[in-house]
């Protein structure tokens, strides 16, 4: 992962963030996710009145790209609006395992500093191999 992708990936997660609908939680969320065939899909987070149908911005950058026709993803940048990088809640790391168990996550804040994890770091011991009639 070059540097330069880095920061293309962290600049299209701060770019989504500004678009967030968090009336809410006032709590702004961009997410950028490379593709393996090399598309940039993005996702904010869109809170709703009923707060509940919220979705997180990781898991709007997901459905977009699985829409169009991307399932296989290389890097991600989350971006929030706060001193420290905030990392993906529980949720998104589970989504984002089901299509990309290798995946490398970039963490942004307001600063400069970017945390770099991947996601079997974040998400240890996931669940991934559901069988159909195994639990019984
Ligand atoms: N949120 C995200 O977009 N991603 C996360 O990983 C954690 C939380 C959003 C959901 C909600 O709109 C707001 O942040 C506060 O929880």
């Amino acid at each position: 992962m070059t540097l330069e992708v880095r920061q293309r990936l962290v600049a299209a997660a701060r770019e989504a963030m500004a678009r967030s609908h968090s009336p809410y939680s006032h709590f702004r969320v961009g997410a950028a996710l490379l593709g393996a065939d090399g598309r940039v899909f993005t996702g904010t987070n869109v809170e709703n009145a009923s707060y509940g149908l919220s979705i997180c911005a990781e898991r709007t950058a997901v459905f977009k790209a699985v829409s169009e026709g991307c399932r296989d993803f290389v890097a991600a940048a989350v971006a929030t609006d706060t001193d420290r990088p905030t990392p993906p809640c529980g949720a998104c790391r589970q989504v984002l395992q089901e299509f990309a168990p290798g995946l490398v996550i970039h963490l942004a804040g307001r600063g400069g500093d970017v945390e770099t994890f991947r996601l079997s770091e974040l998400l240890p011991r996931p669940f991934d191999n559901f069988t159909p009639g195994e639990a019984l």
